[in-house]
């Protein structure tokens, strides 16, 4: 039986300028989730935005809030996500000393728990926690920008993860995030992908919303 995938567009290539415009877009289009970049300027060499532009965009979604956080000590701000509305909160293997008190606590919040790895990172190494993953996020490129290409040795983690998660019987999803086109969504999907986030593809794109649809449809 086919699994459905979900459209994850990521508004960090949206136009900031006119995010109502932009979420009300969201909201009407075949998109699932809204998906949310947080960097630090620390974890990553970028700065986006946080917590208030969030609570600002939460006021507008009608969708799932997936907020992947590319930050340092995640924990310090869990509770404050949660306050302004992130259903699926992300936090980077990278980035955490303690992984696994960092999922207690996102569970103890009532929040999706997500992983997400870097390029460089092995899948394997999530195998003593996975059960206690609602997402892994994998990176096909290296976090920081959007508009990269993107990474052909993510189709052999997403095939491996899959197998992984497959074989312990577990609904750990597994998500897809940098240079997701309209050229590797349905190769991803086959590998075992549930949900592709795009941001470049979606927001610079002519129409937006039927380049969602395109997605939902590959
Ligand atoms: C990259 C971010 C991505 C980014 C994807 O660090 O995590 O979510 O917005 O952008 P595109 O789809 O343009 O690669
Ligand atoms: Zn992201």
């Amino acid at each position: 039986m086919e699994r459905k995938h979900l459209i994850a567009p990521s508004l960090l290539a949206a136009d900031f300028a006119n995010l109502q415009k932009e979420c009300e877009m969201l909201n009407a289009s075949e998109a699932d989730w809204f998906h949310l970049d947080v960097m630090d300027g620390m974890f990553v060499p970028n700065i986006s935005f946080g917590i208030p532009v969030i609570d600002f965009i939460n006021r507008h979604a009608t969708k799932t809030l997936d907020v992947h956080l590319m930050i340092e000590q995640p924990d310090r701000y869990i509770k404050q996500f949660k306050s302004v509305g992130a259903d699926v909160l992300t936090v980077h293997y990278e980035a955490c000393k303690h992984l696994h008190r960092t999922l207690q606590t996102i569970k103890a919040e009532d929040m999706q728990r997500g992983v997400a790895l870097n390029p460089h990172t092995p899948v394997s190494l999530l195998e003593p926690v996975l059960h206690d993953i609602d997402l892994v996020c994998l990176m096909s490129v290296n976090p920081g920008f959007g508009g990269q290409s993107f990474i052909e040795h993510t189709y052999d983690k997403v095939s491996e993860l899959r197998q992984m998660i497959d074989a312990k019987g577990l609904s750990t999803k597994i998500e897809i995030d940098g240079g997701v086109t309209m050229s590797n969504a349905r190769k991803l999907i086959d590998a075992g992908a549930d949900v592709l986030v795009a941001g470049s593809f979606v927001f610079k794109s002519a129409d937006p919303m039927a380049t969602i649809k395109e997605l939902k449809n590959a």
